[in-house]
């Protein structure tokens, strides 16, 4: 099977930094682009990290499109910093990249590419969704050409991590999100009740780094507030790879509990705006809009993630 053709939009962010390094290790996956939204920092941190990880995987080749530095109608969040660090990757630090964004905003950059190829390529958002939902708006062809949108966000059954009933890429641009689960694109959704199930530990980052390598190095600078966050709110050494985990879809599928559901977004305005919910019930006798992860073989795909930056790391060494 030829590799699947991917595009990543993204806020990074420790846990989208290693999607990426995931991405570049997996012999399954072509990641032909990267698009950048503000989410977990402001857009133009987002964007400098986006470039700095590229550089220092040897994957400068692959193209950065910088998109929307605001939600749909909310003030951005942008302060993340407890838990991906004030540069949004902790305490790594990446010299100043020299490769340079694309002249073309990201929602143009997405419009051109998946109409381009319709059916061809799958986009992987891992971030808020304001950039897909724009180009929603401004090209809705762009519905019939993306041959799959994987997302990680929301929260179903599972409590929030912004709030006590929302996920933070969700949380941060409802209105993105509700555009976006209306769209027919089909979809398939990798929540909190997943993503929780995959930790990453420190015994887990000290056998990566028994081999002196930079990207050893740097998942483990990387990680370090993030998993001290997790250590003080969450009472657990360890992290969860969130947005790595939306890749399992292509590498691992078979680690995944998948179920076809209606899930919307609540955009009332309330105590519970940006909370994912699906109508397990089917009260509301609407057709599934989407595939939703409830559960996941946790340890299994964390094993998977070792192996992969583990074979990276002997690449780049
Ligand atoms: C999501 O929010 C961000 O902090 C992470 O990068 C991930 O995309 C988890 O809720
Ligand atoms: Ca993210």
């Amino acid at each position: 099977m030829p590799p699947r053709r991917i595009i990543i939009d993204t806020d990074p962010g420790v846990d989208d930094a290693l999607t990426f390094l995931l991405a570049l290790a997996s012999p399954e996956i072509q990641l032909e682009a990267l698009t950048t939204v503000q989410g977990n920092v402001t857009l133009e941190k987002a964007t400098r990290n986006a470039l700095s990880i590229l550089e220092m995987a040897n994957a400068s080749h692959i193209p950065v499109a910088q998109g929307c530095s605001h939600p749909l109608l909310k003030s951005p969040h942008n302060s993340s910093e407890a838990v991906h660090g004030s540069s949004g990757l902790g305490q790594a630090n990446l010299p100043e990249p020299k490769l340079k964004v694309i002249e073309t905003h990201a929602v143009d950059y997405l419009i051109e590419r998946f109409l381009a190829e319709p059916d061809e390529i799958s986009l992987f958002a891992i971030g808020p969704l304001t950039n897909v939902a724009l180009a929603i708006r401004k090209e809705p062809r762009i519905v019939t050409a993306i041959r799959e949108l994987v997302i990680m966000g929301g929260a179903i059954r599972s409590g929030g991590n912004i709030s006590p009933l929302a996920e933070f890429n969700i949380h941060e641009d409802p209105h993105a999100a509700h555009v976006v689960f209306q769209s027919g694109i089909p979809i398939t959704l990798i929540p909190l009740d997943a993503t929780y199930k995959c930790l990453l530990t420190p015994a887990d980052i000290e056998r990566l780094n028994k081999v002196d390598s930079h990207i050893a190095r740097f998942i483990r600078d990387a990680m370090a507030d993030y998993m001290a966050f997790y250590q003080q709110y969450e009472g657990f050494a360890g992290c969860a790879l969130h947005d790595p985990l939306t890749l399992a879809t292509i590498i691992a599928p078979e680690l995944l509990k998948l179920e076809e559901h209606y899930v919307s977004v609540d955009i009332s305005g309330g105590v519970s705006t940006g909370k994912t919910f699906a109508d397990f019930m089917k009260v509301w006798k609407k057709p599934a809009n989407m595939r939703v992860a409830l559960d996941v073989r946790g340890r299994e795909f964390v094993e998977l993630f070792i192996a992969r930056m583990e074979s990276l790391i002997q690449k780049l060494q």
